[in-house]
């Protein structure tokens, strides 16, 4: 057998209820304690937060080599599964054997047990090996699962929408350029580009998703999704991930309903699945974190108008940088103080005016506002945006025109408005504030390995 094959995961040996004999484990020294008859590795596996001590002795074949294991070091140790006489673990392995895999170097950053995240975010193909940032990823792993399990659960088609583009979805002016062009000479010619025409990275995949939703009812995509608005804040990046579900049939109300029912359902899922990386959290990053999860699970949405949501922030005495003004966009000081101060519990706030939203959003009777959706969610703001979609011909030529959107460069859209067009809603939902809801996580930047920000691209 390999290594590989014949080595336990900690995760597994952790939760063993009998003592065994002969088990092999491999991973990386988080600490090394050298005494004189005993010694001590804690050793970390990647397989869940908690490390498993290694007891080494002067019977354990290589311990000759102990004062080369340094932390961050990778070993491979057998022995036996024994109940720990110390405290904080219920199994340590007496090694018989321990072996150094790969050395580690004595400037190796990860020695020093506190670090910023600011540094961290320098060495970010290091910080996995901590604990906040590994218990982050496996997080972001059971979610990314609980994702799929839920819309696969709810009879929901995964469709892989395309990564580059030909076409805008959100109409802001915010996307990246994907050109085999020489900068220098374009000329606004691209037809010796590699497409033959002008492409993007996508910012959002619902335009395509729309298409087979006319066919599979209901569908949702979850990937990427790229967009070059310069901002420097801690809830937006250049490259995020985006769950972006459509249904057939649904109007903008069972749009709320489905996004109200994913978001407790995902949240409650984790709660249990996570418990322990999750309890990291709540210890260290944001005491009242359980609670605001078990508030997101239990307490029933607030549902109100975007002109409801304006009269209650005109009508409140906070003092806002920007007066809350019928027409303009919510700022997300606004988003803050309905979701944390007013409700104190997530927020839709639907039916926006027409002007601030994108082309594709469906016109309410009153002409002056779209079927649009947003959800805001206490520390975050806006976790979800969405809205049921012009399914009239007419109406979506008439806002296409409105905005500025060429119906030569659509056609294939407005073919699904030509051809058994149903009325249709969706919305997407930010893997990353999601996973910042749920971790107490304050800044967007280390929920994601690699992080993409303006002037930012180090790895
Ligand atoms: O509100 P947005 O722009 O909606 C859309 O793109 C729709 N086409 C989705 C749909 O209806 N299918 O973006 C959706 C969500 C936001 O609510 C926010 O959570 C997240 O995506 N988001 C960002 N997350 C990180 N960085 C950014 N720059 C983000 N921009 C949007
Ligand atoms: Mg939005």
């Amino acid at each position: 057998m390999s290594l590989f094959e014949e080595k336990n995961d900690v995760v597994n040996l952790i939760n063993e209820t009998v003592a065994r004999e002969q088990v092999i484990v491999a991973g990386w020294v988080r600490t090394k304690r050298v005494a004189k008859s005993f010694s001590f590795i804690e050793l970390n596996d990647g397989s869940c937060l908690a490390n498993i001590q290694i007891i080494v002795d002067k019977e354990t074949a290589g311990a000759e080599i102990l004062n080369e294991i340094q932390t961050g070091a990778a070993v491979h140790v057998i022995g036996d599964l024994i109940k720990s006489l110390g405290k904080g673990q219920v199994w340590e392995i007496h090694a018989s054997k321990l072996t150094l895999i790969g050395r580690c170097e004595d400037s190796y950053p990860l020695q020093k047990k506190r670090h910023s995240d600011e540094f961290l975010r320098e060495i970010a193909h290091l910080r996995p090996r901590t604990n906040k940032y590994s218990a982050i990823a496996r997080i972001r792993s059971r979610l990314s699962f609980a994702i799929h399990t839920f819309f696969q659960g709810e009879g929901f088609h995964l469709i892989n929408t395309p990564i580059i583009t030909g076409s805008d979805c959100e109409g802001a002016g915010e996307m990246f350029q994907v050109t085999t062009l020489d900068p220098k000479n374009t000329d606004n010619d691209y037809s010796s580009d590699f497409f033959g025409k002008k492409a993007h990275l996508t910012v959002s995949g619902q335009l395509a998703l729309e298409t087979y939703c006319m066919a599979l009812n209901k569908v949702y995509t979850f990937g990427p999704t790229f967009r070059s608005e310069n901002s420097n804040t801690t809830r937006h990046m250049a490259e995020f991930w985006m769950v972006e579900p459509e249904m057939a049939f649904a109007n903008i109300f069972d749009d709320m309903n489905v996004a109200e029912k994913f978001v407790k359902s995902i949240v409650s899922t984790i709660k249990t699945q996570s418990a322990a990386d999750l309890n990291l959290f709540a210890q260290h990053v944001d005491q009242g974190l359980l609670e605001r999860l078990d508030n997101i699970i239990e307490s029933d949405f607030i549902r109100i108008t975007y002109s409801e949501a304006i009269e209650i922030l005109s009508a409140s005495n906070q003092e806002f940088a920007f007066k809350p003004d019928w027409g303009k966009d919510l700022q997300s000081e606004h988003e803050r103080y309905l979701t944390e101060a007013h409700f104190k519990k997530p927020v839709f706030v639907y039916d926006w005016p027409i002007d601030i939203k994108a082309f594709y959003m469906r016109r309410n009777d009153d002409a002056k506002t779209v079927a649009a959706m947003d959800l805001l969610v206490p520390g975050i703001g806006e976790l979800i945006g969405g809205s049921a979609r012009e399914e009239r011909l007419d109406l979506l030529l008439a806002s296409m025109t409105d905005k500025g959107f060429s119906q030569e460069d659509y056609w294939w859209y407005l073919d699904t408005r030509k051809n058994g067009s149903v009325p249709h809603a969706g919305f997407g939902l930010g893997f990353e504030r999601l996973i910042m809801l749920v971790t107490g996580v304050s800044n967007i930047r280390d929920v994601i390995p690699f992080p993409r920000t303006p002037k930012n691209l180090e790895f």
